[in-house]
């Protein structure tokens, strides 16, 4: 018999992933219900391992002994699809009466900011099978609701952080950047790939010229206020806006596939330490198509003398920086200094400038 559960975990794939390859999650999601004991005198793992076998002593409520079994975990990880198998089986006690177990847990990214979980178990108990299935699917039921909850605890200092701080008001315009529209002129749309797109300003205008947009940043809430604000407006004027939005660390993740190269990638405002932003740059870079182009868009370190408000000046980059990071790596590189104006701090006009590179690759 089947069990088949789908759930959206508010996680990136990778935090998502890491955390069902953790014994104490499993231990987490499984309890009060059942309760598991490690046989080796070791304990349990600090990871379940791809291909290794596992043997666990269960009891019901942590009062009832259920039996032992085995874990056998089995991994795949293609693209942007991950997949955890156990086809562990019951080895004494009430579990013996188990005679087959494969459970999958799949996951994929949602395309509207969370992680989604697929989740399936497929057994035989002989006679007793209608009876555990009941058993299984309510326990499954809390096994979901367990992982919803928890989601949010395998999310990485930094992604915990930028989402408090778009937990509030609106951080941004909603609006596109002033330099977008100078910055692709000239393209034909295809795929497009934001990075750091924080609530969606640019992503959505893109959409409104025709790009099919991934739009991707270290905060969960932030992409969830872009869907919504594709939604409001899909639902205003009915005109499609293909943006799908992945929430994932640049530096440290696979960017999305498929497409396997993008013919736009854009990173606006994308400020932090040097080896976070040459780390942004080297990912980026890795992801456009030959022909493509790549725009680095930064507030200008100069702007600090306008009174304005801006990242510390070591999370700031310059025109050099840029020309130097870019130059052995691209066909041909333009940096420039863009102008514009914006409110100081008491809400008069004020000149600033936008460090700009356009790269080709
Ligand atoms: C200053 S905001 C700019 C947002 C947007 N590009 C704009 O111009 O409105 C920088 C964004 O980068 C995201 N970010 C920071 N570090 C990141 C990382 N390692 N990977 C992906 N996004 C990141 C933050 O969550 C934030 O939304």
């Amino acid at each position: 018999m089947k069990i088949s559960l789908t759930t959206e975990l508010d996680a990136s794939l990778e935090e998502a992933w890491d955390a069902l390859h953790d014994p104490d999650v499993f231990q987490k999601v499984s309890a009060p219900f059942l309760r598991f004991r490690a046989d080796a005198a070791t304990g349990f793992p600090d990871r379940w391992k791809s291909g290794n076998t596992y043997v666990v002593h269960a009891s019901a409520l942590g009062l009832i002994p259920m039996g032992s079994q085995e874990i056998n975990p089995t991994t795949t990880n293609e693209g942007m699809r991950r997949e955890f198998r156990d086809n562990g089986r019951g080895l004494t006690g009430a579990l013996a009466a188990v005679s087959s177990f494969q459970h999958t847990m799949a996951l994929e990214p949602s395309g509207v900011g969370p992680t989604t979980l697929h989740d399936t178990l497929e057994f035989q108990a002989g006679i007793l099978t209608p009876f555990m299935w009941l058993g299984f699917r309510l326990f499954w039921a809390w096994r979901h609701a367990k992982m919803r909850s928890l989601a949010r605890y395998w999310r990485s200092a930094d992604a915990t952080r930028w989402d408090s701080r778009y937990s509030g008001k609106a951080m941004w315009s909603g609006k596109a950047n002033a330099a977008l529209e100078k910055a692709v002129e000239g393209l034909t749309t295809s795929h497009a790939l934001d990075v750091g797109a924080g609530e969606g300003g640019d992503a959505l205008w893109l959409a409104e010229q025709g790009w099919n947009v991934t739009a991707t940043d270290l905060s969960l809430q932030a992409l969830k206020r872009g869907e919504a604000e594709r939604q409001s407006r899909v639902t205003r004027d009915h005109l499609p806006r293909m943006i799908r939005w992945i929430t994932l660390d640049a530096v440290t993740d696979p960017l999305p596939t498929p497409p396997a190269q993008y013919d736009l990638v854009l990173s606006f405002f994308g400020h932090g330490p040097t080896e976070m932003r040459h780390g942004l740059w080297k990912a980026m870079a890795g992801v456009v198509a030959p022909g493509g182009r790549l725009v680095i868009v930064g507030h200008s370190p100069r702007d600090v003398d306008a009174g304005v408000q801006r990242p510390p000046l070591e999370m700031m980059f310059d025109a050099a920086e840029l020309r130097e990071f870019f130059a052995s790596r691209a066909s041909s590189l333009r940096v420039e200094s863009w102008q514009r104006e914006q409110p100081g701090p008491e809400g008069e006009p004020v000149m600033v400038a936008d460090v700009v590179a356009i790269i080709q690759f």
